[in-house]
């Protein structure tokens, strides 16, 4: 039978770029699995995080089969970026693609008595035509997901297919039960091999077994009264292949699986087995602080509790293939996912690109294929950023076309950005879209979100609408009373998102909803709101100590468990007699009192979740408290003279100056200045290589850049390519209105070197 080796500790590690080693070297440093090096630098510990190579090894004995000495085969369920495998000094396997597992054989490379040498070069240094290659996240390098051996008979299910089990299963409902359709791959197998699938209840009683020859063993079995699976009730089954021969099993493989129909319909949005089932949710990056993306199988589960705990029904797994133990999570807890890879921001056009992106949709498919919760497939994401061209949507043709040949049972989708135009080519690809939207973030206001899907569902009733993401940053340390866009205060996130949860849950027909995003995530290049080197977006923090006051929003939405949770418990020291109370529940009706004494009975309108009160302070402690009828919650507040100065954000008039619609507000005359070109003085029509081999103009298009397009210009990575020869003049139809004039005038100060 097989046997799953995982190889956790004694690996030594160096963080340099030492090259092949003939032994073990013992002075490398000793680590163990899963492991990053970047769990620092990655999230803002450092000026700059490495990416580059760096190498693993150890030794390992030959595992052998009873009989026949079968077959060893390595498998890493990830290794970020790219990595080479040797075995012996000899190469296994490279792979390109961060997220994905892939696996070697490599019984011819191994000894049969001795120590073997396993060594793994990993690397995440930007590498052309390997996705992603810019994004808003950190490209974590190492070997974050383990690794394993596994031995198996010369006669066993497929280990050699894009990282896949060797098993697929095809569950679908009919009437009296359900038909589950089964697929294995056997190799090796001699004629009298057979395949006997069994299929378990989720109490793991045998539901329905059957057998086929093992060179074809193509199956159905009929469960029935099968139980359905769905976000209240996810039941599993379990399925078992096992290859026998004579009265000997040979090889078995299990995978889950869920009973369940969807659809999406452009009025009715998301359909669950026949039921309307509005996707609500959010969605999710798998770091966590100082731990990198090297997270343990109990830190994926509690994540995926914290996002059930919320009451949400889906998650978007962003922007690459996650665990197999958080789609397991998912699995078992009922989220529905939208899992995708990571074809972002940067469009590449040359043809390698184009098959790294198919590689890693291949084995996100083949890989994930089993898990009930998966529903949706995401092709790509914001992938116009740096401007439309028709190679795009050629590309999305084909990751379509395979999505849909390896999987016909899911739908296809892509996560657009904002100004995607509602006759884009790109709708008529996926089976369903959805956009990006940050109107009350980087630009326009929170009121704005409404109206955009209003119109856009009335211009478009024939399309499949969701919102793939929308959020804004919260940072704990910041407060006040009058929270207002770009402030980062915890205030304004809560605000921005009491408005998103009522737009949203007014609007069913909208297929699904993703809040950007549950947790802060490690993203080396920014720096914002005073924290560097993190998006703080999430709902909850990056070390998921401490949920924000925008978490309960959805809390008190999503999750019917009676709940009242009273926001600004870190704001805890006020300025002035008066003060507002805000609290959000769920309950039909709550008391509020301060210092004990009832001030306030509020009764809940219908589908009203936000209550708020001006309330008197005494000098000095106070206690407020909020019962429902059958929860309560209470914080003390106190009253002082001046709110701390460390409430605000030291600059952020100048950052409101700058972000969100910054060239909105310039003058009209501003916008419209016309453009100079003194002699010997940088310009927008300097190409961008002039500009940013000169350290002056690089700090002026670098900032402007990153507030225009949220990117920072690195020369040779991401989209530099494209834009390298080009000059910001050149690129006008991608930049803001205003734009050019700012910066020309700046550039015009600076002479050329
Ligand atoms: C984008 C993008 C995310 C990013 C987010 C943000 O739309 O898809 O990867 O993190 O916006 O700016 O926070």
């Amino acid at each position: 039978m097989r046997e799953t080796i995982p190889l956790q500790d004694n690996w030594r590690f160096t963080r340099t770029d030492a090259g092949l080693p003939a032994a073990l070297p013992e002075d490398w440093e000793r680590v163990e699995l899963p492991h990053t090096w970047n769990n620092i630098d990655g999230q803002g510990g450092a000026e700059t995080y490495y990416r580059g190579s760096c190498w693993y090894a150890r030794t390992f004995r030959m595992p052998r089969q009873p009989l026949d000495g079968g077959r060893v085969y390595v498998e890493l369920p990830a290794a970020g970026q790219q990595a080479a495998v040797y075995v012996n000094g000899q190469r296994a396997a490279t792979h390109e693609g961060g997220y994905s597992a892939f696996r070697a054989d490599i019984t011819e490379l191994c000894a049969a008595e001795g120590d073997n040498l396993l060594v793994v070069n990993c690397s995440n240094a930007y590498k052309d035509g390997v996705y992603p290659q810019t994004a808003d996240f950190t490209f974590y390098g190492g070997l974050y997901r383990g690794v394993n051996l596994i031995s198996v008979p010369e006669a066993h299910f497929d280990l050699d297919y894009y990282g896949g089990s060797g098993l697929k299963v095809t569950p679908r409902p009919v009437e009296g039960g359900a038909v589950f359709a089964l697929e294995s791959f056997v190799n090796n197998a001699e004629p009298d091999y057979t395949v006997l699938y069994s299929v378990r209840d989720p109490e793991g009683r045998e539901a329905a077994a059957g057998t086929r020859p093992a060179d074809s063993a193509a199956a159905e079995l009929f469960v029935p009264d099968a139980l359905l699976w769905s976000p209240d009730t996810p039941n599993l089954y379990t399925v078992t292949a096992t290859l026998q021969r004579r009265n000997e099993a040979v090889d078995e493989v299990s995978v889950r699986t869920g009973v369940r129909s969807f659809s999406v319909d452009p009025g009715k949005g998301f359909l669950l087995n026949g039921v309307p089932t509005p996707l609500r949710g959010v969605s999710r990056h798998q770091d966590r602080l100082y731990k990198g993306n090297a997270l343990t199988a109990e830190e994926h589960r509690e994540d995926a509790e914290i996002i059930k705990e919320l009451g949400a029904n889906a998650v978007r797994l962003a922007h690459y293939q996650h665990s197999q133990d958080f789609y397991d999570a998912c699995d078992e807890l009922g989220l529905v996912v939208w899992a995708e890879i990571p074809f972002i921001s940067v469009f590449d056009p040359e043809p390698a690109a184009h098959q790294n992106c198919l590689q890693q949709l291949t084995e996100l498919i083949v890989q994930n294929y089993n898990h009930p919760s998966i529903c949706f497939w995401g092709l790509a994401n914001e992938i116009t950023i740096g401007g439309m061209n028709d190679k795009i949507p050629e590309n999305l043709r084909a990751l379509n076309a395979l999505a849909k040949r390896l999987d016909p049972t899911r739908l296809t989708t892509l996560a657009h950005l904002s100004n995607v135009p509602r006759d884009s080519v790109m709708h008529a690809i996926p089976d369903v879209i959805a956009y990006n939207h940050y109107m009350g973030w980087y630009g326009g206001r929170v009121e704005d979100n409404g109206p955009w899907l209003d119109e856009f569902h009335a211009a478009r009733p024939d399309l499949c609408l969701g919102l793939s993401e929308y959020g804004c940053e919260g940072i704990l340390t910041y407060h006040g009373p009058e929270p207002r866009c770009k402030d980062y205060s915890e205030e304004y996130q809560a605000l921005y998102h009491e408005h998103m949860a009522k737009v949203i849950a007014e609007r069913p027909w909208l297929w699904c909803s993703f809040v950007w995003n549950m947790f802060d995530f490690g993203a080396a290049n920014r720096d914002e709101g005073g924290v560097r080197g993190r998006n703080n977006k999430g709902l909850v923090t990056l070390d998921r100590r401490t949920k924000k006051d925008a978490y309960y929003i959805y809390k008190a939405y999503w999750n019917p468990e009676p709940m009242v949770h009273i926001c600004g418990k870190r704001y805890a020291q006020r300025a002035g007699e008066r003060t507002v109370i805000k609290f959000y529940t769920n309950e039909p009706e709550a008391r509020l009192y301060v210092n004990n004494d009832l001030v306030w009975w509020s009764k809940a309108e219908s589908g009203q979740r936000v209550f708020e009160h001006a309330v008197t302070l005494c000098p000095g402690r106070n206690w407020i408290t909020v019962r429902t009828p059958h929860a309560s919650d209470s914080t003390t507040l106190e009253r002082v003279e001046a709110e701390p100065a460390v409430y605000a954000l030291p600059d952020a008039g100048e950052r409101a100056k700058f972000t969100g619609n910054w060239f909105e507000k310039l003058e009209e005359s501003e916008r419209t200045e016309e453009l100079t070109f003194p002699e010997g003085r940088w310009s927008v029509r300097d190409t961008f290589e002039a500009l940013c081999a000169d350290p002056a103009a690089f700090a002026v298009i670098n900032k402007y850049m990153k507030l225009a397009t949220n990117f920072p210009l690195t020369p040779g990575e991401g989209n530099w390519k494209q834009i390298h020869d080009k000059s910001p003049e050149q690129l006008r139809d991608r930049l803001p209105e205003g734009f050019l004039q700012v910066v020309n005038r700046k550039l015009n100060k600076i002479e050329k070197p």
